[in-house]
């Protein structure tokens, strides 16, 4: 994923290698544990009942930054589904962070995480399995096989994307006490793990994908619990800690990101519209800001990030040129 699976420990300076390491890797121990103080996690999903072997405790992401909301306590939440149904749905346009607050569950509950996006063209072979080579011995599990066999947790991204070969195959998988036939290998069974989790993301402005289509009537009635997720500023509403942390994470003063997101919020809200192909994420805005405290002026700043981003159609740059204008007060 992009920033926000970007660690946050410092390494300090120490000129011996060893020592560098033992110093970062404390740092990183007292950041995983702020982490987990700030959300009441262990109650739905404890980390110390889920073991796995080394290899897959590669794939529990470490140093996620907090997910932000607005008392809505959604890494509770999907935890809480996680923890009575084994899945859920999170609905929401994107850039409204999804895809972190998946890593942050992830890296909270010690799950190792199986990552799917529905939207690009992966074959069933690879989700599922092949044989390579010669010989039967040679067969190799895909992506979803080895998630059911080993557990964690499977996050497939733009779930109503999915191509329908690859919906039939995961239908009966999706019972909690659901299984799998490899009929490609002389109709192994294999049943769910305890321990594998699901999570599918969609979102629900097309614009931006012609092929978005409603999700599958069978993984709909499987999925017991929805969230719905929104940008925490959208037009005339403006977050204040939205603003706290584009400065922050920008490292721009209060007020350029005060201007920033406000622009931001309108573009998204243009977006919903579907006046606009894109609506800007939090970590859109910070990226915006970074040029910025490079000594760019918000402009500038904007038309090398969020213009060319929106869109590289020149009518559609336009647009968001005099919007930007129209809030740094140029003409
Ligand atoms: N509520 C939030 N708190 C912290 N960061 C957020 C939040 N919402 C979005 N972000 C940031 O915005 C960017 C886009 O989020 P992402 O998870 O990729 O969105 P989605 O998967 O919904 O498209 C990331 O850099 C993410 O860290
Ligand atoms: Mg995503």
């Amino acid at each position: 994923m992009n920033d926000a699976s970007g660690r946050q420990g410092e390494q300090s300076k120490i000129s011996s290698k060893n020592m560098n390491l033992s110093v970062t890797v404390s740092k990183l121990k007292r950041d995983e544990h702020k982490l987990a103080k700030l959300y009441d996690f262990k109650k739905y999903l404890d980390p110390s009942k889920f073991s796995f072997p080394e290899k897959m405790m590669e794939m529990v992401p470490k140093g996620t930054p907090p997910y932000l909301d607005n008392g809505e306590h959604y890494v509770e939440r999907i935890a809480r589904a996680l923890a009575y149904f084994k899945q859920c749905a999170l609905i929401g346009p994107s850039g409204t962070g999804k895809t972190h607050i998946v890593y942050l569950v992830s890296e909270l509950s010690g799950l190792p995480l199986w990552e799917i996006n529905c939207g690009l063209q992966t074959s069933v072979f690879d989700l599922f399995g092949r044989y390579v080579g010669l010989g039967k011995e040679n067969w190799i599990d895909g992506l979803i096989t080895s998630w059911v066999r080993h557990g964690g947790i499977l996050y497939l991204d733009e779930a109503n994307m999915m191509k329908q070969d690859i919906a039939t195959k995961l239908n009966p998988i999706l019972d909690t006490r659901g299984h799998m036939v490899l009929t490609e290998k002389d109709n192994e069974l294999i049943h769910r793990h305890k321990n594998a989790f699901l999570i599918i993301s969609m979102n629900p402005f097309s614009s931006e994908f012609a092929g978005t289509k409603p999700i599958n009537a069978a993984m709909r009635r499987r999925m017991s619990v929805w969230l719905n997720f929104d940008y925490m500023s959208v037009g005339d509403k403006v977050d204040q800690k939205e603003i706290e942390m584009v400065a922050e994470r920008g490292n721009i003063s209060l007020n350029d990101a005060e201007i920033i997101t406000k622009i931001g919020a309108k573009l998204r809200q243009e977006y919903k519209t579907g006046d606009l192909p894109y609506g800007p994420s939090i970590g859109d805005l910070v990226n915006w800001g970074k040029i910025v405290s490079d000594g760019a002026n918000i402009l500038e700043a904007g038309i090398e990030t969020i213009v060319s981003m929106t869109s590289d159609d020149l009518e559609i740059q336009d647009e968001v040129i005099k919007i930007i204008k129209k809030f740094v007060g140029e003409k």
